[in-house]
């Protein structure tokens, strides 16, 4: 539904080849060229930074999960070519922050998350000085070995946990090489008789679909028990979730799942893909203290809002639960417009902490931010949660595909969309002082 509306509207750019000129050279640029003071400021100019000694590392460690043959990256960033080709722009990319691909803020809020592939500032500086150092290859000697990719057609968490309880595919759907990018919803059974307690999920896209599989949410439909919002998320090089032990995320029992898969032809035919979900499940008799859900809350109270042509706008929208609860996950939806969002904790005593902020956002990227065990915010009754989004219709928003337009909200290309998916576990009393207290035990223990 909802993505539909984005996919036009990025087709329109990606035929134009607007998009592609807009990162190019658009407001990056300048970005880049601002920030790059800062980071060459940060690398010693005179040690020399080679190809095979310092930037195939960082590659490896950085990049080449999504640039190799058979990935979703356009070009592979494998060999000292492919690198010489593109290093300015590896530079602007890594510069800005736009590669590897995650938006979320480094200078404010939590900043321990699991799944974490933000590079450090130390690799960025060192990317700039090989780039203005000409780029030099090194000694061959350097090289390091290739690194081994682990099988793209096992699930990564059987390591952990076995095989997967259950396993459910999307209907098959060709991907052209050439084309628009795509988005595949099909709705198809869980096979879950009854409800059940989510240890863990994973979704895999297949070996040739790794190439267009961008990312791939999933949401169940129907069943015994209503269970509001999301299954899973998933965007390349995210291996899965992990429920916290004692927690209890509900698969109900006869339920359906919807999966909302975006698709980017990228030069290769693939035929009847599927993307899997593998799903463990905690035993029957499991009795978890706690349930965790991850569900959707919006910023503007549910109502309509407008942002006037060439305008900007700011909604927020303020939440409570009536038991404490803690906040597993922090993900942010929007479209064109919106262009930053936050989220804070309004305490009971009146102290404000920002939890999350993504200043960068694009709609082309769906990430969750999973909060570390230690740092994930606890909540007492009365502690309220803020969610603020900001919204540029002008040209100075590189993704806005038409400032002259009045947007208003709602599922359509031209609209706009605001809310932001959390996983919280609803605890009791007991509980919240439980955590609070092993917390700050950890704390100082670790002093
Ligand atoms: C999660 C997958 C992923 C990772 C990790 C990733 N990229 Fe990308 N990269 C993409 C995709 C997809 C595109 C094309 C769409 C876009 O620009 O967002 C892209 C585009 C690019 C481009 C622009 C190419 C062009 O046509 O102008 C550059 C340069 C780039 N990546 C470099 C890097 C570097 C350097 C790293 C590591 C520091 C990296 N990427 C990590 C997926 C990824």
């Amino acid at each position: 539904m909802l993505d539909l509306g984005i996919n036009r509207v990025m087709s329109r750019m990606a035929t134009s080849g607007m998009l592609a000129m807009l990162v190019a050279f658009g407001s990056g640029q300048e970005l880049a060229a601002q920030q790059s003071v800062q980071f060459a400021s940060a690398s010693s100019a005179d040690a020399e930074v080679t190809f095979t000694a310092d930037i195939a590392p960082i590659l490896q460690a950085n990049c080449q999960v999504c640039h190799q043959e058979g990935a979703i990256g356009p070009m592979p960033l494998m060999t000292y070519q492919d690198a010489r080709r593109w290093s300015a722009r590896i530079r602007n990319m890594v510069v800005t922050r736009e590669m590897p691909p995650y938006q979320y803020d480094d200078d404010v809020g939590i900043q321990d998350l699991k799944y974490d592939p933000r590079m450090s500032d130390e690799d960025i500086a060192t990317v700039v000085a090989w780039v203005e150092q000409g780029s030099p290859e090194g000694d061959p000697n350097d090289m390091p070995p290739p690194v081994v990719w682990p099988d793209p057609t096992a699930f990564r968490l059987a390591d952990q946990f076995g095989e997967p309880d259950v396993i459910v595919r999307s209907t098959p759907y060709d991907v052209p090489a050439v084309g628009q990018d795509r988005w595949w919803q099909p709705v198809v059974d869980a096979g879950i008789p009854a409800d059940r307690c989510i240890r863990a999920i994973e979704t895999k896209p297949s070996v040739e679909g790794r190439a267009v599989a961008h990312h791939a949410n999933s949401n169940w439909v129907g069943g015994t028990t209503r269970v509001q919002g999301m299954l899973s998320e998933y965007a390349l090089g995210k291996i899965g979730e992990i429920i916290p032990e004692g927690a209890c995320r509900t698969a109900p029992g006869g339920a359906q799942v919807r999966f909302d898969i975006h698709y980017w032809p990228n030069g290769v035919d693939v035929v009847d893909d599927q993307v899997e979900i593998g799903i463990w499940l905690h035993p029957e008799d499991y009795e978890p203290e706690y349930q965790q859900n991850l569900t959707l809350y919006y910023l503007n109270g549910g109502r309509g809002y407008d942002i006037p042509p060439n305008g900007t706008l700011m909604t927020r929208g303020i939440h409570q639960w009536d038991t404490p609860v803690r906040l597993d996950s922090w993900q942010p939806h929007g479209h064109t417009r919106l262009v930053a969002m936050s989220m804070e904790i309004l305490r009971a005593n009146g102290r404000t902490e920002t939890v999350s902020m993504v200043s960068n956002w694009s709609a082309l990227w769906h990430h969750s931010h999973i909060y570390d065990d230690d740092v994930a915010p606890l909540l007492d009754v009365g502690d309220k949660v803020i969610l603020t989004g900001w919204y540029d219709n002008t040209e100075n928003n590189r993704y806005n595909p038409d400032p002259d337009q009045w947007v208003g909200i709602g599922d359509r290309t031209a609209d706009e969309m605001s809310h932001a998916w959390i996983a919280v576990t609803h605890l009791d009393e007991e509980g919240f002082q439980k955590l609070t207290e092993e917390r700050q035990q950890r704390l100082i223990s670790q002093d």
